[in-house]
């Protein structure tokens, strides 16, 4: 897991550290076939956020889901519909993970949804969304993986209103897209850690792979944004599983695979917890931020290298989905997925003054799609002959957490 996690944003030079100390540092170094059941969706709210949009015209095509429902207890079905968009259809989806584009032959992987054991999970509705959201602002606020889960709601929204492309740095790790019909806003925040960090250079102003987190201090990339936001998806995961020494202002914690024999370890799900717990207390008690402020967890989505790590010639080249009984309920991914959901718990816990919180729990729904990432179909001229077990194709399995997304907000109204 740790190697699945790092190629895909890291320096090369940050790789090569990875690398060469894959050896020494490795108990995430599983592979990873695994996992089954226990999936709890936890809202917290005391009135609905969206009271102001309550009375409009929402379709009456997209259901209310009954409220004890567990969202994310169930199983993937096959479904002859098939995906709500084509890469033709959407026009921006990222050359990464246009999959059909870069030679993906098979179409199986596309013909499933996510069937909750005790309801219906309804297909997601662009008109329905775009009408729940009217007039809010959106934020997704993680790595690379939350810029996929953005990218796939983009591509379900465009369906129903073409969105403009409104900002977009240097980089491209931040964009802004906006909706004039309605109003409604939809950005991401890329940030590594959530919390502030900082990777240590050489003399020669080289990264070293080792990185300084701050728990005192939140990425400021995302949290100077957080006060105009109203609804925020948070995760981060994939690049917590590389050397990273915590601090909490002067105070060093200690360090997830370092090594260094005076220095503390923690576990990468002892930092999880650490950071999100930091996270979500700086949300909660976040004095300029909107009253009514919603904070979605995205919990951990999972990789599926096979036969290796991503650098070892690891691949994903299954063609359909995992059933409960080939996934691993005790994988690192549930472990680290089980620690972010009681941080916000705990958070929520106490005064939080009406902000509300809710779970996203896609791990163990995303363990059984070993079949959804590009593998070897991302176009990669650059790393040739590795693969992406870590992101999502477009149209895809990932589509799915955006019919959890609607869903979840229905259930906070
Ligand atoms: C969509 O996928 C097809 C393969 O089915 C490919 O030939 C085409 O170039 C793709 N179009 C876009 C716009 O990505
Ligand atoms: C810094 O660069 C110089 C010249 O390229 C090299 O000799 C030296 O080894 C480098 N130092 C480090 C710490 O990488
Ligand atoms: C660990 O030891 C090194 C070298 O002796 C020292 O520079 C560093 O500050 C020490 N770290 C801690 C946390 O004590
Ligand atoms: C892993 O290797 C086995 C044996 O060579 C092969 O049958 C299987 O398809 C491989 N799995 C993947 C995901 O490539």
């Amino acid at each position: 897991m740790k190697s699945s996690s790092v190629f895909w944003e890291s320096s090369e030079k940050t790789q090569r550290w990875i690398a060469s100390n894959m050896g020494r540092s490795s108990p995430f170094l599983l592979p990873f076939l695994c996992i089954s059941l226990f999936f709890t969706v936890f809202l917290v709210y005391h009135q609905s956020p969206f009271r102001s949009i309550s009375d409009q015209n929402v379709p009456t095509t997209q259901p209310q889901i009954d409220p004890d429902c567990d969202l994310f207890k169930g199983h993937w079905v096959p479904d002859k519909r098939g995906s709500l968009y084509t890469n033709s259809s959407c026009s921006t989806i990222p050359a990464s993970k246009n999959c059909i584009k870069h030679g993906r032959s098979d179409r199986y992987f596309l013909f499933w949804r996510w069937k909750p054991d005790g309801c219906d999970l309804p297909r997601f509705n662009p008109k329905a969304f775009l009408s729940m959201v009217r007039g809010k602002k959106m934020s997704f606020i993680g790595d690379s993986v939350a810029r996929n889960h953005m990218e796939s709601l983009l591509c379900l929204l465009s369906m129903e209103e073409t969105p403009r492309d409104i900002y977009k740095d240097g980089e491209d790790r931040n964009r802004i897209w906006y909706f004039p019909s309605h109003d409604f806003t939809l950005s991401t925040s890329w940030t590594k850690f959530l919390v502030a960090g900082q990777e240590r250079v050489d003399s020669n102003k080289t990264g070293t792979g080792l990185f300084d987190l701050d728990l005192a201090k939140m990425d400021e990339g995302w949290s100077k944004g957080l006060p105009n936001t109203d609804i925020s998806i948070v995760s981060a995961a994939h690049w917590f599983f590389r050397p990273i020494i915590i601090h909490r202002g002067d105070e060093t914690l200690g360090c997830i695979y370092c090594n260094l024999p005076n220095m503390t370890h923690i576990s990468p799900d002892e930092g999880f917890k650490l950071v999100y717990s930091a996270v979500f207390k700086h949300i909660s008690e976040c004095k300029n931020c909107k009253e009514d402020l919603v904070t979605v967890l995205r919990t951990i989505s999972p990789s599926h290298f096979e036969n290796g790590t991503w650098d070892t010639g690891g691949a994903c080249s299954r063609t359909s989905p995992f059933g409960e009984n080939q996934i691993d309920l005790q994988s690192n991914e549930m472990k680290i997925r089980t620690s972010q959901i009681q941080q916000l718990e705990g958070v929520t816990k106490g005064d939080y003054k009406g902000k509300k919180f809710a779970v996203l729990d896609v791990t163990k729904v995303m363990l059984m799609r070993p079949d959804g990432h590009p593998n070897g179909h991302w176009g990669n001229k650059w790393m040739k002959g590795y693969n992406d077990c870590v992101h999502w194709c477009l149209p895809g399995p990932i589509d799915a957490w955006n019919e959890f997304l609607m869903a979840v907000i229905r259930q906070l109204r």
